[in-house]
This record gives C-alpha cells, structure tokens and sequence, in this order.
C-alpha cells in the first residue's frame, strides 16, 4: 500500500531522471521548466496508489503516471496563455518568460510527449484501453476550457453549467488518472468505473477549492496571482452564487465592478467584499463538501479491503483543506 508521500516521491524521482531535452532547444527548455517546477503531482501520484492497491507493473504505472503529469503540465501551459496568468508555481508563466509561440508550441510537444509515455504500456490491449480513456479525456479538458473562455463573456451563466464546466475542465482527467491507474492494474470494469466516479467529484471539489483559492489564499504562499479570476471575470462558482444571492444594490456594485474600469486591486477588493457580504467563502466550503462527500461515496463501492482506500481518502480530505 502506498501513502501519497511515497507515490508523490516516486514521481518526483522519475520526473528528475527524464530526459526533455532537444533541438531546437527554444521548444524543449519549456518542457524542462514547467515539469521541474513543482506542483502538487496530485493526477500522477493517486495513479500510482490505485495502480498499487491493484498489483499493477510498477514501471507500466510509472508511465501512465508520467502520462497524464505531462498533459496536465501542458493544459498549464495553454491556460497560462488564455487566462493571461503571469505566475504559476511561484515563477513566471511560460509564455511571460519565453514567448506566446513558444508557449502554444511546447505545449503542443507536450501534448505529443505524454502519448509517447501511453504508447510504452503493455500488453497492447491494456495500452488501447488506456489510450481510448486518455483521448476521450484529453478532448473533453478542451471542451470545459472553451466553456470556460466562452464564460468570460456570457452574461447568463448557471451554476448546473459552471458545475459542468469545471468537471470537464478539471475533474475528469483527475478521473481519467485514477482510471487508468486501476485498467494498468488487475480492476474489474465495475471497480474502475467506481474509481472513475470517485476522481470525479473529488476533482469537482477541487476546482471549487481552486476557485476559493483564486480568491482568498495568501498571496505570499499560492503561487499564482491572487484575484486572477475576478480580473478575468470568470464565471466562478464564488461571482455565480454572489449573482444569485445580491441584493439590487449588491448586484448593482457587482455589475460595475466586472464592466468598470476599475484598477485590478480596486476591483478585487470590491468583489471581495461583497462575497463577504454574503457569507460566499463559507457556501463555496459547503459545497465542495457535498462533492467530496459524493466521490468518498462512490470509493466505499470499490470492492477491496478498506484498509487499502485510507489512502486515497486521507490525500482526498488534504486536497479539500489545500491553501496552494
Ligand atoms: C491547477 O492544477 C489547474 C487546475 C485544474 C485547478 P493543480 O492545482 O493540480 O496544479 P499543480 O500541478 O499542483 O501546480
Ligand atoms: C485550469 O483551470 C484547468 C486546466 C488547466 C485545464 P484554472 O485556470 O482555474 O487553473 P489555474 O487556477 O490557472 O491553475
Ligand atoms: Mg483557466
Ligand atoms: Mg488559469
Ligand atoms: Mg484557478
């Protein structure tokens, strides 16, 4: 039985042996940076720990779990560009050191790159299997970014649509890697679908974490900028159940806040305040905790000893309380 510690350490050590390096260095340098720059290693890491509870080829697993860290790091890579993020893990975003073609292309190596990990896995029906969820998984991502960049602009935006949008966005490749993890293992189909269902809405859960975050962590330890979302005027749960819950006047000072033009921190500060008003950080916990409630759920279905889930559920309750 692995701990998240112990996974988390194999994947560092496997990420420090790569090798990214190419010609022309412009297009490889990028690669190296953004897998060495840190990062939780949530996707790989679960990976590994399902892959173990199902007596999965460790280097199979290894793989896969490097896999889906490279097309996660890459999904970075693009979102940096599209959200205009100038920091990520503490450093400058990609495109901010390099530049936006270097940033759009490395990625697309990236995107290469993790296939090629895939393609290592044997036999080759076990590798088609896993392809078939990566690639389903892969297209989806990019449907919940478009939605999310579609959301930017969209006046009229439900929280069944944000819950919709965040699930693709975020939490079905969180899905997606515990799957994977269980199919490279010896897992029925009905305790990979479980699996599946769990990383789901425990990934839900994350992106409203992600979403509070975005907001309210201490800028001193997140790592990104603080406010972002609210420059951006994403369509968060936090600004979707302000919406819902203003008073004319709240609405009001809302509205003008996102078509104002106002300075970044006056804006930040005035959506803050107005979601303290309305008791938003604590409604945003709640509902994470009715996600997370439902993927534990859905882990009590998986058919092995409880004993071998503690894991999961223990690393599952940390991401929830996260400050990064
Ligand atoms: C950031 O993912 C993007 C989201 C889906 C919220 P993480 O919070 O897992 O980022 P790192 O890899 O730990 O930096
Ligand atoms: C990113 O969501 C999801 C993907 C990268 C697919 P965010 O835009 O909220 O992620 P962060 O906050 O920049 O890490
Ligand atoms: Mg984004
Ligand atoms: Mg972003
Ligand atoms: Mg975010």
């Amino acid at each position: 039985m692995l701990s998240f510690k112990q996974a988390f350490l194999e994947v560092e050590k496997f990420i420090a042996e790569a090798d990214f390096s190419g010609n022309p260095t412009e297009l490889y340098d990028p690669i190296s940076y953004s897998m060495n720059l840190g990062g939780k290693r949530v996707r790989p890491a679960t990976l590994l720990m399902v892959a173990d509870i199902f007596e999965a080829n460790k280097l199979d697993a290894l793989h896969a779990a490097m896999g889906v860290e490279v097309f996660h790091n890459f999904t970075l890579v693009h979102d940096d560009i599209m959200d205009e993020a100038p920091l990520r893990r503490g450093q400058d975003t990609v495109y901010k050191k390099w530049n936006r073609d270097i940033a759009i292309l490395s990625g697309d190596v990236m995107f290469v790159k993790a296939v090629d990990y895939f393609l290592k896995l044997q036999p080759a029906e076990k590798m088609g299997r896993v392809l078939r969820v990566f690639n389903k998984t892969a297209a989806e991502v990019c449907d919940g970014q478009q939605m999310d960049m579609n959301f930017e602009t969209t006046e009229e935006v439900s929280i069944p649509q944000y819950l919709r949008m965040i699930e693709l966005k975020t939490a079905v490749l969180l899905a997606a890697s515990l799957k994977i993890g269980a199919i490279i293992g010896k897992a029925s189909e009905e305790d990979a679908d479980n699996i599946y269902e769990f990383g789901k809405n425990v990934g839900i859960a994350f992106q409203l974490q992600d979403d509070y975050l975005d907001a309210y962590a201490d800028p001193r330890s997140f790592g990104k900028r603080v406010g972002g979302d609210i420059i951006a005027n994403k369509k968060t749960y936090l600004l979707l159940e302000a919406m819902n819950l203003a008073n004319e006047e709240q609405k009001l000072e809302l509205k003008s806040c996102l078509d104002g033009e106002l300075s970044d921190d006056d804006k930040v500060n005035r959506v803050k305040a107005v979601y303290d008003q309305l008791k938003i950080p604590q409604l945003s916990q709640l509902k994470m905790k009715t996600y997370f409630d439902r993927g534990m759920e859905a882990l009590t279905k998986v058919n092995v000893a409880q004993e071998k889930k503690q894991p999961l559920m223990d690393i599952a309750e940390e991401l929830m309380y996260r400050n990064i």
